[in-house]
């Protein structure tokens, strides 16, 4: 498949999907959006790729937001469907099987950082910049700000940031807790694939099962997230990388893990 307005590579069991139009600072346009669905159909399909990382090309932005030119010209049913293709987008990546580590290296503003807080964690660069500017064009984030940002940060923050559309810095962005780590901008890359690359090496039932609890318990009580967690942890054992790590360790060796239910 080829691709025009993102990149899409895979190094050894990991894939890089990188947003590609800087010209516009990689604001997202419907292309952008049918290309990501194409890219995560291959990923789905790929039994070999353990992490996904998402980052955008060029020294500038992750993403400057939803493409306001493509924007300024919707009808409002237009509108409401591009907003859906954006949720569904954010709701494929946190169903994707594996981890999705957002790498943020410039702007993520209004649809960057949606698209960011889609991904199962942040890392950013000291120059990164965050924020849900919308209410400075009268309209309001359209791919799930105004839900996973008070999720992530809690509503007071969250709407502070919705209703002043204030840009937020790397630094700030982490101590509200939307990002994971910060780092110089020479070393985001080398440490987003040190995670990603350790993510990988860990057995996939397991990592799909941590993804999956804590996605799916967040949005229920106590109890039925320790319930899921519950059938989750039967499942690993039916894993032979339940056993085996767990026989490494007593016979004091390295493991080796599969990674595939029998
Ligand atoms: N859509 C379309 N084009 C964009 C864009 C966007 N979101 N963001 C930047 N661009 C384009 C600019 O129009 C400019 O194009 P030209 O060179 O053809 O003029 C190019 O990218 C470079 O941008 P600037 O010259 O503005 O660069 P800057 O360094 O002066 O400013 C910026 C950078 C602060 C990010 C500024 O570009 C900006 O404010 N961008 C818009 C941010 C924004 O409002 N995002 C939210 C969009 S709405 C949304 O995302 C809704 C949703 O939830 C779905």
């Amino acid at each position: 498949m080829s691709y025009q307005t993102i990149i899409f590579e895979k190094q050894g069991s990991v894939a890089i999907i990188k947003f590609n139009r800087p010209k516009a600072l990689n604001a997202i346009n419907p292309d952008v959006v049918a290309e990501m669905g194409d890219a995560l159909d291959e990923i789905e399909k790929d039994g070999s790729l353990r992490v996904l990382i998402l980052t955008g090309e060029g020294e500038k932005a992750f993403i400057a937001g939803a493409d306001i030119a493509h924007m300024v010209n919707l009808s409002p049913l237009e509108a409401r469907r591009f907003s859906v293709e954006g949720h569904d987008l954010g709701f494929r990546l946190e169903n994707l099987p594996i981890p999705v580590i957002a790498s943020v290296n410039g702007f993520a503003l209004g649809g960057g950082t949606e698209m960011a807080m889609a991904c199962d964690f942040i890392y950013a660069s000291e120059n990164a910049r965050f924020g849900q500017p919308e209410i400075n064009l009268g309209i309001i984030p359209g791919f799930g700000g105004t839900q996973r940002l008070s999720r992530l940060v809690g509503k007071g923050a969250a709407k502070e940031l919705c209703l002043t559309g204030v840009i937020i810095s790397a630094q700030e962005a982490k101590s509200i807790g939307l990002v994971n780590k910060v780092f110089p901008p020479d070393k985001l890359w080398e440490e987003t694939l040190k995670t990603a690359n350790l993510i990988a090496s860990k057995g996939r039932v397991s990592v799909r099962a941590v993804k999956q609890c804590i996605d799916r318990g967040f949005d229920t009580d106590l109890r039925r997230g320790c319930q899921m967690e519950a059938d989750a942890f039967g499942l690993c054992m039916a894993s032979p990388d339940g056993k085996e790590g767990m026989r490494a360790f007593l016979e004091k060796r390295k493991p080796e893990l599969e990674g595939e239910l029998i």
